[in-house]
């Protein structure tokens, strides 16, 4: 079994640690600078070797590891990592600039290192279903894709105000945390975003200044796109409506289907799934990735489309500040 070691098991890091345990695929360790979460992570999940840093966990490279640190560590981890020969899955966002970027994409080329991204929702069947229909060509071209997003993030993540989203440049505020994810899906529906323009603010959550609500408007090539988010409403609601030439796809994720339109006025066909454990996507994610080590699949997310994630996440950042309609040079 490959040895699997997860670096940061913090909120997404002890996820990490259990769902790859639970794929029975991996034997899995990790490194914690926390000492009480050292602890506590090593006897809930019952792991054997729990370092408290990185150099020590190093010392006997494992073959794959999970970047789970805040943002600003990823770049600089993963390229310790790929110089050592290990394959890495890099939490979002892949960044907060594009520093060491062409020096990591280079060293894994040279290396011949199998790096993704863990844009989750990759994963989702319903997601999955919807894209292999609209790319099968069956409602024509996507001409237009309208992504509209919201949950209350202090319900899901009490301690916001104390963890890396209370700042931009630890990868904090509802663009770089939650819009990357929408953004990353609606590339991997419809192509790369060649331009943008955004607006947002901070309106609701109590204890930081970063942004909670946001508007974009964007331009996939050909494809129209507009997204709205916020981390603050009641309901917790996501749907992406990619209106196609000959028909309409939506994702309802709290709904737990996709569905499609294709008469005028006419009906709505439900392809429904079964709710998902919380897991379920992790675990699916996990899994994902030791397929592509093995080679049965390519990675979910390369390092590629991560990097084109992460320069909309910027563009949104600069647009906010500027008032400007920002260029993607692709
Ligand atoms: N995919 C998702 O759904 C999802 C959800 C939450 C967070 N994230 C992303 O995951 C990353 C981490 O977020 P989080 O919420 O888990 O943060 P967190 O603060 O809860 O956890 C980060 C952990 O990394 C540890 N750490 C920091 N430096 C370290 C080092 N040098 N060596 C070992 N451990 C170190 C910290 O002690 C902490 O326990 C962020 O980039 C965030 O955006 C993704």
């Amino acid at each position: 079994m490959p040895r699997v070691l997860i670096i940061g098991v913090g909120s997404i890091g002890e996820r990490h640690l259990r769902c790859f345990q639970q794929t029975g695929r991996a034997d899995v360790s990790f490194v914690e600078v926390n000492p009480e979460l050292r602890q506590m992570m090593t006897k809930r999940y019952g792991v054997m070797a729990a370092w408290d840093n990185l150099d020590e966990a190093l010392s006997h490279p494992p073959d794959i590891a999970v970047v789970a640190t805040p943002a600003p560590y990823h770049v600089v981890m993963a390229q310790r990592l790929v110089e050592l020969g290990v394959h890495v899955l890099v939490e979002k966002p892949l960044s907060i600039n594009e520093d060491g970027l062409d020096t990591l994409a280079a060293t894994i080329h040279a290396k011949g290192i199998t790096v993704g991204v863990a844009y989750v929702m990759r994963h989702h069947p319903s997601l999955q279903q919807m894209r292999a229909a609209i790319q099968s060509g069956r409602f024509g071209k996507p001409v237009q894709i309208v992504v509209v997003s919201g949950q209350h993030f202090p319900l899901y993540r009490p301690a916001y105000r104390d963890i890396y989203y209370k700042e931009h440049a630890t990868g904090g505020g509802a663009i770089q945390d939650a819009l990357t994810h929408l953004m990353n899906a609606a590339e991997w529906l419809v192509g790369p975003v060649t331009r943008l323009v955004a607006d947002a603010d901070h309106k609701v959550l109590e204890g930081v200044t970063v942004e909670d609500t946001v508007h974009v408007i964007t331009r996939h090539g050909n494809v129209m796109g507009s997204f709205a988010l916020n981390q603050h409403q009641a309901p917790n609601e996501t749907t992406i409506t990619v209106i196609c030439e000959r028909g309409t796809a939506r994702l309802e994720w709290h709904a737990h289907r996709w569905r499609w339109m294709t008469e005028a006025s006419g009906e709505w066909h439900d392809e429904t799934i079964a709710p998902l454990e919380r897991d379920a996507l992790f675990i699916a994610q996990a899994n994902a990735f030791l397929d592509a080590i093995e080679g049965r699949t390519p990675v979910a997310c390369p390092l590629a489309e991560g990097r084109q994630t992460l320069r909309v996440n910027l563009a949104a950042l600069r647009s906010v500040t500027t008032g400007l309609w920002q260029m993607l040079g692709l």
